[in-house]
This record gives structure tokens, C-alpha cells and sequence, in this order.
């Protein structure tokens, strides 16, 4: 197989979180509670994903903001008013679930200004990245810790450079939904050559059925094509279609795209139907309120459930 080797400074030390989105899905709520913050049993979204960058050793976190979404930077700063109350009623334990985002990574922020697609919100990085390879993580899907794919991911990036995506088999029918990439395999089982992307292909048209999902690893060479990308599916600038322009440009320009293969449980809390499915399933592996709840639930099922008919 042909042996690739990563470019010189190429440590990835920096997390891009974008979280400029509309959050259309889950309107009305969306109106004016940023999706990222709706609350996965008792932290927002947000808190999971970045406590992901932080574990694969990417403290430092920028997040791409949009409008009304004052309420992360919020979440991860001081609230020294509730701070001092419950300091002066003596309660540490709340305190310290207080502090907790606080302490968990560097945040930093800029604004996108207006959504215009997910390959224009990582543009918006370029300044506080510079010319290091970067993860992207979208704030709105939650992957399970125990599959810890993003230090795979950086272990490719590693080995071969450029840039590398996350993959998951969908349905066929589902592959509509999201990028889609054509691969080839490679030595490992869990590692492919990306060799095409499509952006929410249909169904018949898609090369395969393997999605991209919200984790990535970016070589800086994606600012360079991300500037001259043009609005493609939806009108929005595409990180699909930049990325598709990266997978035929030499490893040494900064190109070559691979794909690690995921198997693990991922949330997308940007869905109703999935944000609902993941709040329980979090909450009955919860120590404090599993046991409980696994009780109501299976008593909810077996005989009060509302019939659909
Ligand atoms: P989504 O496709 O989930 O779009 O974006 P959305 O607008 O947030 O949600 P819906 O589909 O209207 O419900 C994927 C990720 O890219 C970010 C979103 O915040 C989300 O994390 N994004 C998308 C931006 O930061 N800026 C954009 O212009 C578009």
C-alpha cells in the first residue's frame, strides 16, 4: 500500500465547534434556545461535545457563533451572582457542578455572521487555526464516550496526512440525509480511501451507504479551497464539496481524504425523534436516575402506553 507521511507541525491541538446553525428542526423551541443548549438529561448538548475534545486532548475550542447564541459562551463563563449565593448557603456540591464547564476547556469564539453553510462556518476559523490540521466537531451530534473516535481519527491523521472523515453505514434510504463518500479499503478494516463526495445524494444515485458524520479532521489546506467554493446543495457553502476537491490534491499540497469507520452509538440532538431517544437512553444509564426511570419506563410500555389508533 502506498505510505504516506503527515505534514511537519501537523499536531492538531485545536477543536472548531460550529454551532451557527438555525436549528430548524426543533422550531419553535430553536427560536430563541440555541439547539446546542437544549438540556441531554441535565447538560446542554454542548457540554457533551466539548468534554469529547477535551478527553482526545483538544482544550482549546473555538466555537463559530451565530446570532442568539450568547447563552454557550454563557454556559462555559462565570456566573458569579449564583456562585455566591450557593457558596453562601454552603452548597458545595452544586457549586462545583456550577463551576464545572468553566474549567473544562479553553473557549474562544467568533462570529459567522450570517449561516451560510457549514464549509462557511469553518472558514471562519482560519485566524484563531492558522496553519495547523484542526477537528471540527459539530455541536449537535453526540457521540457515545465509550467509542472514543476521535483519538482514532487523529491516529490517521497521523499515519497518513491530509484529512480524515467519520463514517457510519446508514439505510440506504437514510443516506439522503447526509455527505456520502465512495471509498476504497485499505490495509486496516476500520480505515478507508475516500475517492468521491456527495453531498445529500438520492438514494439511487449515492456511491454508498456510507454517511459522514459531525467529526472531522482538517488539514489548513481546506481554508485555501473553502475560499474559492462556491454555494452548492441548499444554496449553502458546502465542507462536503471542499472536502471533494481535497481528496485528488497530492498529501505534500495537503490533500488526501480518509475515512474511519464507525460502529459506536452517535446522537443527532438537532433531530426530535433522536434527541428524545438519547435523553432516555443517557438517563437510564445514569447511576441517580437509571433505576427509577427503567421502572416507570417498563411500566409505561407494558400497560399505559396511548394506543396510535
Ligand atoms: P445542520 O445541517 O444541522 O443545520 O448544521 P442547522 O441549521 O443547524 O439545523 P436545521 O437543519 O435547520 O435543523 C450542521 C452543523 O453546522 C452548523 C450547525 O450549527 C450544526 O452544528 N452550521 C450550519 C453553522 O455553524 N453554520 C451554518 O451556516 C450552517
Amino acid at each position: 500500500m502506498q505510505q504516506t507521511s503527515p505534514q511537519a507541525g501537523d499536531q492538531v491541538t485545536k477543536a472548531v465547534v460550529p454551532v451557527a446553525g438555525l436549528g430548524t428542526r426543533f422550531l419553535p423551541a430553536t427560536k430563541s434556545v440555541p439547539k446546542e443548549m437544549l438540556p441531554v438529561v441535565d447538560r446542554p448538548a454542548i457540554h457533551y461535545v466539548v468534554e469529547e475534545a477535551v478527553t482526545a486532548g483538544l482544550a482549546d475550542v473555538l466555537f463559530i457563533n451565530g446570532r442568539g447564541k450568547q447563552a454557550l459562551e454563557d454556559y462555559f463563563d462565570h456566573n458569579t451572582e449564583l456562585e455566591a449565593s450557593l457558596r453562601a448557603k454552603g452548597d458545595e456540591a452544586k457549586l462545583r457542578l456550577v463551576n464545572e464547564p468553566t474549567e473544562l476547556a479553553q473557549i474562544h469564539s467568533v462570529r459567522q455572521g450570517a449561516p451560510l453553510g457549514l464549509g462557511h462556518a469553518v472558514l471562519m476559523a482560519q485566524q484563531h487555526v492558522g496553519q495547523e490540521p484542526f477537528a471540527v466537531l459539530l455541536g449537535d451530534d453526540l457521540i457515545d464516550a465509550a467509542n472514543p473516535i476521535l483519538e482514532r481519527m487523529l491516529q490517521v491523521r497521523e499515519q497518513h496526512g491530509g484529512s480524515v472523515l467519520c463514517l457510519m453505514e446508514v439505510p440506504r434510504e437514510d443516506i439522503a440525509l447526509y455527505g456520502c463518500a465512495a471509498v476504497s479499503a485499505t490495509d486496516e478494516d476500520d480505515v478507508l480511501q475516500v475517492t468521491g463526495l456527495v453531498e445529500k445524494p438520492p438514494a439511487e444515485e449515492a456511491p454508498s451507504s456510507y454517511a459522514i458524520i459531525g467529526r472531522y479532521i482538517l488539514d489548513p489546506k481546506v481554508f485555501d479551497v473553502l475560499e474559492r467554493t462556491e454555494p452548492g446543495k441548499g444554496g449553502e457553502i458546502q465542507l462536503t464539496d471542499a472536502l471533494a476537491a481535497l481528496i485528488d490534491m497530492p498529501v505534500e499540497a495537503g490533500g488526501g481524504v480518509h475515512g474511519v469507520v464507525f460502529d459506536g452509538l452517535r446522537y443527532d440532538t438537532g433531530d426530535r425523534h433522536s434527541y428524545l431517544t438519547t435523553v432516555i437512553r443517557l438517563a437510564c444509564e445514569r447511576d441517580d436516575l437509571g433505576p427509577r426511570l427503567r421502572e416507570w419506563l417498563r411500566g409505561y410500555v407494558s400497560s399505559e402506553m396511548p394506543s396510535a389508533d
